[in-house]
């Protein structure tokens, strides 16, 4: 089989400044744990249309076409906002995922013992807390027809359209419902049966993929409302929770609050398996550009190499590696390691971009 490959596309604001400390890391894997990884690297975003006058090229998306895995650091900052659509930095993100068509978007919100504090909800209410939110990625308000702003009698009318085909609903059901069993075995789907027809099928669709499927796990349906206000009351209450395209992006900001920092959450974006066996991904932060911070070597890269270890475990089948790196971050947090997202009330050790990665790095190697 060829060597795994890796397209890493750095983007704009912090986004190359936490990837310098991804490619620390990988190197590390590489000379130490007999990694191997064909690194290939491109810009995207406002990069990409600074020189190009498109936030992604065709040779962009034919590579990333190609890779086994697209690491992206951040798009977008305030020089782009007033670009036509077609053209915005993030058009290169929804291009991406709409066509490598990955359609399970993976969304852990995981409370670090050693920041618990830095919730502003209370330590018991997040202590400990270990969730899953399975957006859908790549159909949905985000992309239904017909969409637009239309003039009619006079005005004019901003039009976005919500839509799902069964078969939409079922992939992401399933790639819940797998993810629920190697987990706590319970799943939650979040929608608005009560006013949206695309809500009725919704659940329709997730409960008979379980009745039929996955009798073993325990599911539930809740109103997205109602989900909003229940992950900000009792979080753990949930293991996995799927939802569509943009409650997804809603209730996946909410739940990434409760663990304190923006800066530390990873994602995974997965497609079906191709030939090879692999899935077609993309990783990535979920916090933006940054730009008020970028440069400045401030940020924080945790969750640029938190996606890195999502590659490890579900791209190139290297779960044990993960839980190195998840560990390795743990102790340098543990031992009161702070970007400035981190500084909090209880203190801890200030330091920059390049000093996290390599404090991570150290403690990849002391635990070897
Ligand atoms: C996210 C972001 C994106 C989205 C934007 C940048 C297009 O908010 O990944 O959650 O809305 O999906
Ligand atoms: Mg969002």
């Amino acid at each position: 089989m060829s060597t795994p490959s890796l397209l890493i596309l750095p983007g704009d604001g912090i986004g190359p400044e936490v990837m310098a400390e991804v490619r620390k890391v990988i190197d590390w894997f590489k000379a130490n744990r007999g990694l191997e990884l064909d690194v290939s690297e491109d810009i995207v975003g406002g990069a990409a249309y600074d020189v190009h006058g498109t936030p992604i090229t065709e040779e962009t998306m034919a590579k990333a076409h190609e890779v086994d895995a697209v690491l992206l650091g951040a798009v977008g900052g305030p020089k782009y906002d007033d670009l036509d659509f077609s053209v915005k930095p993030e058009r290169a993100l929804l291009r991406l995922r709409k066509e490598l068509d990955l359609f399970a978007n993976l969304r852990p919100a995981q409370c670090f013992e050693a920041l618990t504090q830095f919730s502003s909800l209370k330590p018991e209410v997040v202590a400990g807390l270990d969730i899953m939110i399975v957006r859908e990625l790549t159909s949905g308000v985000y992309f239904g027809e017909p969409r637009g702003i239309i003039t009619e009698n006079n005005e004019r009318v901003g039009i976005n359209t919500q839509r799902y085909t069964e078969s939409e609903i079922e992939r992401v059901a399933r790639a819940s419902f797998e993810l629920a069993r190697k987990r706590n075995k319970k799943l939650c789907s979040m929608e608005k049966a009560n006013v949206m027809e695309s809500g009725v099928l919704w659940r329709e669709v997730v409960q008979k993929i379980g009745d039929t499927e996955y009798p073993d796990v325990e599911l539930s349906h809740m109103y997205a409302d109602a989900g909003a206000m229940q992950l900000v009351r009792w979080p753990k209450q949930f293991d996995v929770i799927v939802t569509d395209n943009l409650f997804g992006d809603l209730l996946s900001d909410v739940a990434a609050m409760l663990t304190g920092s923006l800066g530390m959450l990873p994602s995974a974006s997965l497609g079906a398996p191709r030939a090879n066996g692999r899935p077609s991904a993309m990783y990535e932060p979920v916090h933006g550009s940054a730009p008020d911070i970028a440069g400045q070597g401030k940020a924080n890269p945790i969750a640029c190499i938190l996606s890195f270890a999502m590659a490890l475990r579900y791209s190139y089948d290297r779960g044990e590696d993960a839980k190195r790196l998840e560990d390795a971050i743990e102790k340098v947090l543990a031992d009161g390691l702070r970007t400035g997202d981190l500084l909090g009330p209880k203190g801890g050790t200030p330091i920059g971009t390049a000093e996290m990665g390599d404090a991570i790095v150290a403690a990849l190697a002391s635990a070897q």
